[in-house]
């Protein structure tokens, strides 16, 4: 017999950082989730967490620019629960290297994950959703869209996605499928901690109106309610999670 659940999830990148805080907070709110990643010894590390969540977790190993994956992972939820209520295209990754120095290979392999896979994972997420009459997308932008120091590849993949919630909320709205965004600012995740010295991040933070960088529980918690029918008259919209350093 398997748990009841109130609507069902697959969010993308979530081995970690963001997409990990998304997994929880929506199993907070009961929901049924595949959480997806590329990385399996990310997926590993998440033994005990899956051990206590029972059968409303499904860890799958998905590169999301890999459509026989992504179908794989959607066709779980659909075996285990009937439907796909929200996609969560939350997988993204940066490597540094400014307009003089970023190559080809570094340009694709930013582009690849942040903005193709995005629209196709959402090609598989609404034809499933079209067919049981709706759902929810939200993607992970960022406020560097509109501009970041040493990071074109990024920055535009961002912006790309922008772009993409706007046409694909127009094309799909009426099937019933919103599509929305999150901008987040500067956010305490895994591959920031790593990433970013302290004084830089500390700048990010006094630089945005709130003097705070956000932890990933703050994006999840926007994440939540994009994908909830609290937004239900909601979408092509773009929400900043910032502390308001983004206000285009
Ligand atoms: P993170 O690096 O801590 O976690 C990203 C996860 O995505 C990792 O578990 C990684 O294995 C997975 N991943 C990477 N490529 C993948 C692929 N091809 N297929 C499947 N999984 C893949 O990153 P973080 O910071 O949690 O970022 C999450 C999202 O939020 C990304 O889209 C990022 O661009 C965006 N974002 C993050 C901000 C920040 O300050 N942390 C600010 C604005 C946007």
């Amino acid at each position: 017999m398997v748990t009841p659940v109130s609507r069902t999830a697959f969010v993308t990148g979530a081995a970690r950082g963001i997409g990990l805080a998304t997994v929880q907070r929506l199993l907070a709110d009961g929901y049924g989730v595949v959480l997806g990643d590329v990385s399996a010894k990310g997926l590993a590390a998440l033994d005990d967490f899956a051990a206590e969540t029972g059968d409303r977790l499904i860890r799958a190993t998905v590169d999301v620019t890999d459509s026989a994956q992504v179908q794989a992972a959607i066709d779980q939820a659909v075996e285990r629960w009937g439907r796909l209520d929200v996609l969560v295209n939350n997988a993204g990754r940066n490597r540094i290297g400014d307009s003089y120095d970023t190559t080809p290979e570094n340009w694709d392999w930013i582009l690849d994950t942040n903005l193709k896979a995005v629209f196709f994972c959402s090609q598989a997420a609404v034809r499933q959703m079209r067919a049981q009459g709706g759902g929810a997308i939200v993607n992970i932008a960022s406020t560097s869209a509109s501009g970041m120091d040493g990071n074109p590849a990024y920055s535009a993949s961002k912006a790309g996605v922008i772009g993409l919630t706007y046409t694909m909320a127009r094309e799909v709205g009426p099937d019933g499928i919103r599509v929305n965004a999150v901008a987040p600012g500067a956010t305490l995740s895994e591959w920031v901690q790593k990433n970013t010295p302290p004084e830089r991040l500390q700048a990010m933070a006094e630089a945005a109106p709130l003097r705070r960088y956000a932890e990933p529980a703050d994006i999840a918690a926007v994440i939540a309610f994009l994908a909830s029918d609290d937004a239900r008259h909601l979408t092509g919209q773009i929400l900043s999670a910032s502390g308001g350093a983004w206000m285009p």
